[in-house]
């Protein structure tokens, strides 16, 4: 049977007549229904999040207690919580399992960042003219906060922006990717019976533009938590005007094989990482920089192991890749790949499609202008590019309009050092790939990967304004 799932707004599960079909990536079958929001209910969202920010009804200490309970209640419920990420995103359920046990610990740590949230005292008295004066800063929260999230971790990336949101102080009206709501829904239900009170976080849901539109334009919300395309993140930016936001928008994330890399870790590494959620990952390896000297090697290690990988039902435990998120976006992905291999390119393995599945697919001898290489594929494709010299990797991987994250490996502390100074990006992860994040780290990018930075402690710093308080002794 299937399932109708309303919004929830002002502490209130609202049922709507319009509805928006969930269907499982990797049947195709339609196995729920989720409410969408009309303009009363987006308005009635903010009004509600405008309402409970004004009654400032939560002590840090309750909200910690809130969010360190929704912490304990995540991880009680993983198993259905990873099957419902698994059926409406095509994740493979194991790595749906540790998205949700992420989530668990991303709201642990919000939860303790609550508690610290703090200013600093200022040595006004060190200057000429502001004698007899004390004065510190606090940390005040930002507001409403707006919250647009993507399919790709539709519970992670959720709670890495509701659990900061909540712990600074702010309201929130969510806005899910529609072909994952469901994940939401279920984060609202395991806050609202954390003991969050109505309208701290209210969920809208709308398939089109509409519903991002009445949000944008509602100068009623003081901050933007977006994750998504540098596209859709102008569109935002040049909405919201002076309003703060937090933008992650992607990469074509590089890492560089060294000639004294570790060959077997690196092989195994990266034969993995590029088709990690069907490689929907903003730092996935998109670019796999190998110097000349191991280049044949390296292939020939990267195509053996790629080539075990299973490609499947996301729900049976053998398979390590499942649907991309739709048929759409694979047949987009196979267009890249088959104007690439018409401009010259070269298939090492993968390159079909059946229906959503696509396979682990490797390249090489691409070109700097193709789409596989310059844009982000967001699907599982790694172009293999060799180089001659460090600094021509650093060109090569700096030669992008983004910068989210890059991986090296090396065994030279002078080659990692120099990569760390010269990759533009906003992270650099030695001797492992781009590929990897910790919850509790800064994660965000520079160039078109966007704005700011998440992982609880930063994400609390964006949604929070400092004041500055001086006493006239
Ligand atoms: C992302 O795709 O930006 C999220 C990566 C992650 O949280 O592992």
């Amino acid at each position: 049977m299937q399932v109708k799932y309303p919004i929830y707004i002002n502490g209130e599960w609202v049922g709507t007549q319009d509805t928006i079909s969930v269907v499982d990536k990797y049947s195709g079958e339609v196995f729920a229904t989720v409410c969408s929001s009309s303009p009363l209910e987006v308005d009635s969202a903010v009004t509600a999040a405008v309402k409970a920010f004004k009654s400032r009804a939560l002590s840090p200490y309750q909200i910690y207690q809130i969010l360190a309970k929704s912490s304990s209640l995540i991880m009680e419920r993983s198993d259905d919580l990873a099957l419902t990420i698994s059926r409406e995103a095509g994740k493979v359920y194991r790595d749906a399992k540790t998205e949700v046990m992420r989530a668990a610990q991303v709201f642990l740590i919000a939860a303790e960042e609550a508690k610290r949230i703090s200013g600093e005292v200022i040595p006004v008295e060190a200057a000429p003219g502001s004698e007899n004066r004390l004065a510190y800063t606090i940390r005040v929260p930002i507001g409403v906060v707006c919250a647009i999230s993507p399919f790709n971790f539709p519970f992670n990336l959720v709670t890495h922006k509701i659990a900061p949101a909540l712990a600074a102080g702010n309201t929130v009206v969510l806005k899910p990717a529609s072909a994952t709501p469901i994940s939401a829904i279920n984060l609202c239900r395991i806050l609202e019976e954390a003991g969050l009170p109505p309208g701290y976080l209210n969920l809208v849901i709308g398939s089109g533009n509409e519903v991002g539109d009445l949000l944008l334009n509602d100068e009623r919300i003081n901050f933007y938590t977006f994750t998504g395309s540098p596209k859709v993140g102008k569109k935002i930016m040049s909405t919201i005007g002076l309003r703060k936001s937090t933008m992650e928008l992607g990469s074509n994330s590089v890492t560089i094989v060294h000639k004294d890399a570790d060959l077997a870790k690196a092989a195994t590494l990266c034969s993995r990482m590029p088709f990690v959620n069907a490689g929907q990952v903003c730092i996935s390896i998109q670019r796999l920089l190998i110097h000349q000297d191991i280049y044949e090697q390296f292939a020939d290690m990267l195509a053996e192991e790629t080539r075990k990988l299973i490609l499947g039902n996301p729900l049976d435990p053998q398979t390590d890749i499942g649907p991309m998120i739709s048929e759409a976006e694979a047949i987009r992905a196979e267009a890249w790949v088959t104007a690439a291999l018409k401009g010259g390119a070269s298939l090492i393995c993968g390159g079909k499609r059946n229906g959503a599945l696509f396979e682990p697919t490797i390249l090489t001898n691409v070109k700097s202008d193709m789409k596989v290489v310059c844009e982000e594929i967001f699907a599982p494709v790694v172009s293999l590019i060799p180089y001659k010299e460090f600094d021509e990797a650093i060109e090569i991987a700096n030669n992008s309009h983004y910068g989210l994250q890059a991986g090296i490996f090396t065994s030279s502390i002078d080659i990692a050092t120099e990569a760390t100074r010269k990759l533009e990006v906003g992270g650099v992860i030695i001797n492992d790939t781009s590929l990897y994040r910790a919850d509790q780290a800064p994660y965000g990018g520079i160039k078109e990967s966007g704005i700011g930075r998440e992982g609880p402690k930063y994400a609390i710093q964006e949604m929070t304004e400092s004041k500055l308080v001086v006493y006239n002794l």
